[in-house]
């Protein structure tokens, strides 16, 4: 089973290039923020309980992420070759509590690659996707500030983590999206 993170702050490509490589690799794509967005949809607790945090561009706390994490990872499908996981794991200790379930299945992260982008190139993306999609969390220039401190604050440490153990792979994000998808390919077949 390959277990690919991609990695990078808002706006940088994660959901984009992980549709995509889902289909070409055929890996099951989880995307924590797209779970979380559908709990609020649906109002349900989970849903109720998050709506403010992700809203304000804040975090979601790690118990509550790893509870819905073990949930869906355990329901494998056929024909899975492995899991491509987009927003997940965003602090050390979900990075720590990965590599816990993993190594229960005798198995470690594949490979963690991140889609590095200006914080300009954020911007102009986000904007252009508020246009079309409805997302809360993209409306005002606060909550996209915010979104990004905590990148910076909480989720950038794991790039040591990750360099660390060898794993970690750069892309170049400014680039178009076919681009950028030919690059990461180009490291999957690599290491595969
Ligand atoms: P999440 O949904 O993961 O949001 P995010 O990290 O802010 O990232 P985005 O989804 O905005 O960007 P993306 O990198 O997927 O880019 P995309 O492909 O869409 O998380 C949302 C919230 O949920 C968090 O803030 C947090 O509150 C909570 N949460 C989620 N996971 C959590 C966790 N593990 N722990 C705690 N809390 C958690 O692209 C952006 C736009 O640009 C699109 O319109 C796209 O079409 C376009 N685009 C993409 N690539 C290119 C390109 N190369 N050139 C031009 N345009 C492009
Ligand atoms: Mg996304």
């Amino acid at each position: 089973m390959k277990y690919y993170i991609i990695f990078g702050p808002p706006g940088a490509g994660k959901g984009t290039q992980s549709v995509l490589l889902a289909e070409k690799y055929s890996l099951t794509h989880i995307s924590t923020g797209e779970l979380l967005r559908k709990e609020i949809e649906s109002k349900s607790e989970l849903g109720l309980k998050v709506k403010a945090i992700i809203e304000n561009g804040r975090l979601v706390d790690d118990a509550t992420i790893l509870e819905m994490l073990n949930k869906v990872v355990s329901e494998a499908q056929n024909g899975n070759k492995g899991y491509i996981l987009d927003g997940y794991p965003r602090t050390i200790p979900q990075a720590e509590a990965l590599d816990k379930i993993l190594e229960a299945k005798g198995q470690k992260v594949t490979a963690v690659i991140s889609l590095e982008i200006d914080e300009e190139v954020i911007f102009q993306r986000i904007a252009m996707r508020a246009q079309m999609e409805e997302r809360k969390d993209d409306m005002d220039r606060a909550t996209i500030e915010n979104r990004i401190v905590q990148y910076h604050k909480k989720t950038e440490p794991l790039i040591a983590y990750y360099k660390e153990s060898g794993r970690y792979y750069r892309v170049n994000g400014n680039k178009s999206i076919d681009e950028n998808f030919k690059d990461i390919c180009d490291i999957i077949d690599k290491i595969k």
